[in-house]
């Protein structure tokens, strides 16, 4: 699903690539292509018309560019773009929303953060992403006494708190066993209960992780400083929108970070970034962090080999100086979207798939 902006872009370079491992790694993968969001709006009438919402429980995964623009700024409520991603998220029961942040040696000095404060960082961000106040009733518009008013709840179930805690903790197990959980319990009830039921989680199923509570004020300040502290941080819908965006500064650019959405039948994979109207349409957006969404669409269905060689060829063709304008640094040259998604599908085709001495993570 392509969706708006620079969408279209950067899934055709993530579509390059995934054919270039199938060719390299031995499978076929086929895809249809449907609108969503904006484009589904203005072909059909709504951000997730039935039939696409169906084609997608159909599937085996969902690709996503990203969704939004100013033409359908003025659009409210169910009617916008971003309520077409959000109903596709729920509809395809995908709750539990990963985003790996990773700073390899040779991004350290395109971040924004000195050097040494960046230098080391590999965290995974497990965002719950089918509750919360991105979710919950009651909501919209109310007759208010003075003037417009409009509201929105925050609220969790134990169960909805207890399966991301899980997914979080497991992540863990396979990382390096700390778990970091960002809430408000100093002033919201959903947050104190939050906060009870993953400390029970870890206490009954994961004694071996350890665990660490944090505010989520004091949790941006803490990424900041020390971000390479981090292992998995698991937090509520709205904190992990922010939170995200927040550690893509860390290895510089939003347009490296990729996302799975899992828990359901069919998972969804997407670039954290948005649809960047601004540039859409000019070759210039970053296709990394979709064709990193590919590659974790590819581990999820146990292709690791493929998954592994894409992630690696990323990264080489980062490190060797061919970046998009997002990510421009002295001695580095500026190519675009197709361009970078070339290079990359042409190093994949020369993968070995074979697990390397030095594996730059991202
Ligand atoms: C994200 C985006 C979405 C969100 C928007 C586009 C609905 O910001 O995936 O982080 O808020 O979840
Ligand atoms: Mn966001």
């Amino acid at each position: 699903m392509p969706g708006d902006g620079v969408g279209p872009e950067v899934t055709r370079e993530a579509l390059r690539v995934l054919a270039a491992a199938g060719e390299r790694f031995g499978f076929a993968l086929a895809h249809e292509e449907f609108p969503v969001g904006g484009s589904a709006i203005d072909a059909l009438g709504a951000p997730l018309p039935e039939s696409v919402k169906t084609a997608c429980l159909a599937s085996d995964a969902v690709l996503l560019g990203a969704v939004g623009g100013p033409a359908w700024d003025a659009l409210q409520g169910d009617l916008r773009p971003e309520a077409g991603l959000l109903a596709l998220r729920k509809a395809l029961g995908a709750y539990a929303n990963l985003r790996p942040v990773a700073v390899p040696d040779f991004l350290a000095g395109a971040s924004p953060l000195r050097r040494e404060v960046v230098a080391g960082t590999d965290m995974m961000i497990v965002r719950e992403l089918t509750g919360g106040i991105y979710f919950s009733s009651p909501k919209g518009p109310v007759e208010g006494t003075g003037g417009k008013e409009a509201r929105n709840t925050m609220r969790y179930s134990e169960a909805e708190i207890a399966r991301i805690a899980q997914v979080a903790f497991t992540w863990a197990r396979r990382r390096r066993g700390r778990v970091t959980s960002v809430d408000k319990a100093n002033v919201l009830e959903v947050s104190q209960l939050w906060r009870e039921v993953v400390t029970r989680v870890r206490e009954t199923d994961y004694p071996d992780v350890e665990l660490e509570h944090l505010y989520i004020d004091n949790a941006a300040m803490q990424i900041v400083r020390r971000p390479s502290d981090f292992d998995v941080v698991v937090t509520a819908n709205l904190f992990g929108d922010i939170l995200s965006d927040l550690a893509a500064t860390l290895p510089g650019s939003l347009g490296l970070l990729p996302s799975a959405s899992v828990g359901g039948a069919t998972g969804l994979f997407e670039p954290v970034h948005g649809s960047a109207p601004d540039i859409a349409g000019q070759g210039k957006a970053n296709p990394s962090a979709a064709i990193l969404s590919a590659a974790m669409m590819l581990e999820q269905w146990g292709e690791a080999d493929a998954a592994r060689a894409i992630r690696r060829a990323v990264n080489e063709t980062l490190a060797e100086g061919a970046r998009t304008a997002d990510m421009r640094e002295p001695g580095c040259r500026v190519v675009s979207t197709g361009e970078m998604g070339a290079r990359v599908a042409s190093r994949v085709r020369q993968e070995t798939g074979r697990e390397q001495p030095v594996e730059a993570a991202a």
